[in-house]
């Protein structure tokens, strides 16, 4: 199983803090942003990671990153995303790099308490299809929110104005090889982004989504409220560790 991390788009929601650098090299209390995710994927077992980045300062997280030893990796693969065409189309630059394997994609600007370790032995076990992480949230609007029928969801809606759940489907996703032919019939949404959310629907459509309530806290940290929330939360509990 192979690791993506996304760290593309143009950070616009934090103008101006974005204006000369990206978003996921600021800083989350003590470290830059990027580092939160990348420890998600390495300490779930996976050490074949691509990050996606994008915008004008790409050559800093080489700077910042190397061949990623602080992590305990030997190699770190980098691709670039021209623009912001949502998340799904930074995820389709990782075709090559997932090569037909199973990947798990984690937002850039995702950060946890704890691991996804028992998601990913059981994205490992399952045969095909795909995995999200649910969290009970606040303010499900800002978030992909899921449609229960029962235990079972019936599809994924994105930032709704009347939630109907508490949940957020979170920044980690996990999927089979065939995300990649799903991404090709997207059509581009009213934000004119290719969506993650219309990915996901496909798999429920399918029938081939499981998913998982994570332990901990979550939070993303894209937004003025939630980049400082996330910095207190890592200030108060610490977030995840190698
Ligand atoms: O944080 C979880 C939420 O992330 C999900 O609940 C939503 O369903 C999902 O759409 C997404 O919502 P946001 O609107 O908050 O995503 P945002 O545009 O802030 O992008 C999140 C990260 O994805 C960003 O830090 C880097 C990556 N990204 C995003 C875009 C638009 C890219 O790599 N390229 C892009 O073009």
């Amino acid at each position: 199983m192979k690791g993506v991390v996304l760290a593309g788009g143009l950070g616009s929601r934090l103008y101006p803090l974005t204006k000369v650098t990206n978003k996921h090299l600021l800083p989350v209390y003590n470290e830059p942003m990027i580092y939160y995710p990348i420890r998600i994927l390495v300490n779930a077992g996976i050490d074949e990671i691509l990050i996606v980045t994008g915008g004008n300062n790409a050559g800093d997280f080489l700077k910042l990153l190397e061949n990623g030893k602080d992590f305990g990796l030997k190699h770190i693969n980098y691709t670039y995303q021209q623009g912001e065409g949502g998340i799904a189309a930074a995820l389709s630059l990782a075709e090559f790099f997932a090569d037909k394997d199973k990947i798990v994609v984690v937002l850039g600007d995702n950060i946890i308490e704890g691991n996804i370790k028992e998601a990913a032995e059981k994205f490992r076990n399952q045969k095909d299809g795909a995995r999200i992480l649910l969290k009970e949230v606040p303010d499900p609007q800002r978030f992909g929110v899921p449609v229960f029928e029962g235990d079972k969801i019936i599809r994924v809606e994105e930032k709704p104005a009347n939630p109907a759940s508490n949940f957020a489907v979170i920044g980690i996703y996990m999927y089979d090889y065939r995300v990649f032919e799903f991404i090709r019939s997207l059509k581009p949404s009213q934000r004119g982004e290719l969506e993650i959310t219309d990915v996901n629907n496909f798999y429920i459509r399918e029938g081939k989504m499981q998913s998982d309530v994570i332990d901990g806290w979550w939070t993303d940290a894209g937004t003025f409220e939630s980049l400082q929330h996330a910095g207190n939360m890592v200030e108060k509990t610490g977030a995840n560790k190698l």
